[in-house]
């Protein structure tokens, strides 16, 4: 039997299963709030926070893409405090990391009115394209450590455990065990991570090459001279 519970969020009164998680509350009402770190197909860890919202009685502003739902609650999606935390989220990354890529992310930084320029002296993530397998390339100062990757290739889909965070704090950033090139882990290129990446930090091989101006024929000529030497 369901338990049925009403709360309210930015002021019209929903229904929802007990426990139900806020987003997915919010969303099957046409309440549309951003996530970043959150995925269909990975467990939500809420790292990102940009889908912060204001409940009634929480001091601090809760992510709403692991908070459940609850009976009487009262949400706010978009108050003057959440669309000032989503700015400096946006404006955080945009310091850090290059968004080029990220067109998500970029439409909300139009959307919240986000700065790149807001934090001048950030540090910046920079590192060089990672090029040492077949199938794709990574590019770590695209990188914004949304742990999709990480969990798409361990328990969320994979069970392959081929990367994962590495470092603490600034220096946190995904890796492979002591660094090691991609095939020497045990990667299996099923390309679930870049599937799932939301910022081209990790990018089909393919798609790299022909930025890199490379012509389909070159790359042809490439990927058969590779599988010859098998
Ligand atoms: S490489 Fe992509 S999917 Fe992995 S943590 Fe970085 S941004 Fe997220
Ligand atoms: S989407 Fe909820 S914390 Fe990232």
């Amino acid at each position: 039997m369901t338990n049925q519970i009403i709360l309210t969020i930015d002021g019209q009164q929903v229904e929802a299963e007990q426990g139900a998680i806020l987003l997915d509350v919010a969303r099957e009402n046409g309440i549309d709030i951003p996530t970043i770190c959150f995925h269909e197909a990975t467990t939500a860890n809420a790292l990102c926070r940009i889908c912060v919202v204001e409940v009634e009685g929480q001091r601090v502003l809760q992510p709403s893409c692991i908070v459940r739902a609850g009976a009487g609650m009262k949400v706010q999606t978009r108050s003057e405090k959440v669309i000032r935390a989503r700015r400096t989220i946006l404006e955080m990354l945009a310091s850090t990391m290059d968004l080029s890529e990220s067109t998500e992310i970029q439409h909300m930084m139009y959307e919240y009115g986000a700065s790149s320029s807001r934090f001048p002296d950030a540090q910046r993530r920079e590192s060089q394209v990672k090029d040492d397998n077949p199938m794709y390339v990574r590019d770590y100062s695209k990188c914004l450590l949304c742990w999709r990757c990480v969990q798409v290739c361990a328990e969320d889909a994979q069970y392959t455990f081929a990367i994962n965070f590495d470092g603490r704090g600034f220096e946190t950033q995904i890796g492979t065990f002591f660094d090691k090139k991609i095939p020497e882990t045990s990667c299996v290129l099923c390309g679930q991570c870049v599937a799932v990446c939301p910022t081209g930090a990790l990018k089909p091989k393919r798609e790299f090459l022909l930025e890199q101006g490379m012509s389909a024929q070159e790359i042809s000529v490439l990927n058969s001279g590779r599988k010859k030497r098998k």
